[in-house]
């Protein structure tokens, strides 16, 4: 291992405690939740989730919405309604999480696992069309960090080969790409409405698409095969079992939660999207001086400041930056793991070489806290930090 360098000595007094994330919930979130458990709305597909669900169609210009217990479940009911058969292949990135490799899988399908592109670290086009066969069915970008995919390419490599799109925007509500919502591109796209997400109830999704059909096989498919929400429209006189299926749906508790998060979009991206320019900017020089590399932002990409990282220059030094970070109580963090080499993946065949960018990026990323009310004073001292860190290494 190196010497030398602040990062190798982790043992300045810990001065302060800053959490990598935090949701910013208030007084109205929990009037809204203490009235719809008066109300005994508790189970799903109630009152809250009908509005919850009209308020997204009308917030992302999307025709339907159905709320779900998380992305993942998203995920796993857009490959359920797109009919995922075994013998499919379905193009991800590695760099992800692994809910949407899972989704592919529960139906008998593949993952093909590609790379990603070194300056957006999102995945690489080019990479998704030398992995395209006949036997590929669908391609399932993810827009990491709430930073647009190059969905021209991507959309137009689709309609080529026929392929359905499914936007894993987890990580990208309010974001947009070329003036449209993350999320409109595809043939559906999965929201993530968890604990760390910029606007959560707790854990919660919703899978959105323009396509009827689509919306009427996936809140079918949500309702444990039912047509219970045909019934709830007053369309028909009592509702039965129509198609094998699960259960996905929100309860309403925590719909009424979301409710109340969406009213503050603006407030919490716009201050999101603040703290992660500040970091750009005051890290610039530490980019400058060849120790970092920071996050390059398509100039088509209106992100939501999900996420703020950078890539440490010597890819050896990371997990030393991070424990110095942390030593300094700066809640600093890697992320992905990549998925294509994973034991999971070598176990069951799915490695199928490397993906040296996927590996590289992974093995050097540093993200930051970022929350709304993270103060100026604590931003200050994270970026302090990882200046001190730096220094000299
Ligand atoms: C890109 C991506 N997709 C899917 C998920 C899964 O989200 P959920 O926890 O709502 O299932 C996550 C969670 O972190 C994610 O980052």
């Amino acid at each position: 291992m190196a010497q030398g360098g602040a990062a190798d000595v982790p043992s300045l007094p810990q001065t302060r405690s800053i959490p990598f994330s935090k949701p910013l919930l208030g007084e109205e979130e929990r009037q809204i939740v203490l009235r719809a458990l008066e109300e005994g709305a508790l189970g799903g597909n109630g009152p809250y989730t009908s509005v919850l669900c009209q308020t997204i169609q009308a917030l992302f210009n999307v025709r339907h919405a159905v709320a779900t217990t998380s992305a993942s479940d998203a995920l796993e009911l857009a490959m359920m309604a797109l009919d995922v058969r075994p013998g499919d292949e379905v193009i991800l990135p590695s760099f992800t999480f692994v809910s949407a490799a899972n989704a592919v899988l529960r139906q008998g399908g593949r993952p093909v696992f590609v790379d990603i592109e070194p300056e957006s670290w999102n995945i690489d086009p080019d990479d998704i069309e030398r992995h395209i066969t006949p036997a590929t069915r669908g391609i399932i970008p993810v827009h990491y960090a709430g930073l647009g995919c190059a969905m021209e390419r991507i959309s137009q490599l689709a309609r080529a080969h026929r392929l359905w799109v499914v936007e894993d925007a987890a990580q990208a509500i309010g974001a947009r790409y070329a003036g449209r919502y993350l999320v409109t591109f595809g043939d559906c796209g999965c929201y993530s409405f968890h604990i760390t997400k910029n606007l959560t109830c707790g854990e919660g999704g919703a899978l959105v698409t323009n396509d009827e059909a689509l919306a009427h096989r996936a809140e079918v498919i949500a309702e444990k095969g039912t047509n219970r929400p045909t019934f709830l429209r007053g369309q028909v006189d009592r509702y039965t079992w129509v198609a094998l299926c699960s259960s996905f749906i929100l309860s309403d508790l925590l719909a009424a939660l979301m409710i109340e998060q969406l009213k503050k979009l603006d407030e919490i991206n716009g201050r999101r999207v603040a703290l992660w320019q500040c970091y750009h900017t005051e890290l610039a020089d530490l980019e400058a001086q060849g120790r970092i590399v920071r996050p390059v932002k398509r100039p088509q990409a209106e992100h939501n400041g999900h996420i703020y990282a950078f890539l440490c220059a010597d890819v050896g030094r990371r997990d030393r930056v991070l424990a110095a970070l942390n030593a300094r109580g700066v809640g600093a963090t890697f992320h992905y793991v990549p998925l294509h080499s994973s034991p999971y993946a070598r176990r069951h065949g799915l490695y199928t070489g490397d993906l040296p960018v996927t590996d590289r990026v992974s093995a050097s990323l540093v993200r930051l806290p970022l929350y709304p009310e993270l103060t100026a004073e604590d931003q200050t001292y994270v970026i302090e930090s990882v200046y001190e860190v730096f220094k000299g290494a």
